[in-house]
């Protein structure tokens, strides 16, 4: 297969131009405010995402976690950029819920970009995130969890011994 099949080093302006296709794609009749995002895997596949909205207003789904919710489907965790276009004339940055579902998968560069000039916003998802709570929250949680079992269990012992000894 020709390695070109999985563009490796795809330019920030080839992924929001990617971003603009997604968003021409956006479900939107009640904001008409179409969002679009294209994301690259780790692995060089491209992943694209746009806005889909909802009668039931609370059911619509932004463009980057439509384009997160899409590659994970596909089998794909772990990204290393996401660009997101929007009609704004200024690089329009992600809500704050769409934030908190990149961060999930880790520190990763973020293209934010327009789509009618080229005007870009380069950040990343930790950078997007500050003081986020991540899956590392809850890893240190097991590992503080298992360590006052073990103290726990330790004092028993000793209260065991002390007691027979007695
Ligand atoms: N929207 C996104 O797609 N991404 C964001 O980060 C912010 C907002 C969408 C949701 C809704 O369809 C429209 O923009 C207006 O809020």
């Amino acid at each position: 297969m020709a390695a070109s099949a999985l563009p490796q080093d795809i330019s920030d302006a080839e992924l929001v131009g990617l971003a603009r296709t997604a968003m021409k794609r956006a479900h939107c009749p009640y904001s008409k405010f179409p969002v679009g995002a294209a994301l690259l895997t780790e692995s060089g596949d491209i992943i694209l995402g746009c806005n889909v909205e909802n009668a039931s207003y609370g059911g619509t789904i932004c463009a980057e976690r439509s384009a997160v919710v899409s590659a994970v489907s596909q089998g794909h965790t772990k990204f290393r950029a996401i660009s997101v276009v929007t009609e704004l004339s200024e690089p329009a940055s992600p809500c704050g819920l769409c934030r908190q579902f990149l961060v999930e998968f880790g520190d990763f560069k973020v293209i934010i970009g327009t789509a009618f000039n080229s005007k870009t916003l380069i950040t990343s998802t930790r950078e997007l995130l500050p003081f986020a709570f991540t899956p590392e929250s809850l890893d240190t949680f097991e590992q503080e969890k298992s360590s006052a079992m073990a103290e726990i269990s330790a004092t028993t012992k000793e209260h065991d011994v002390a007691e027979v000894s007695s």
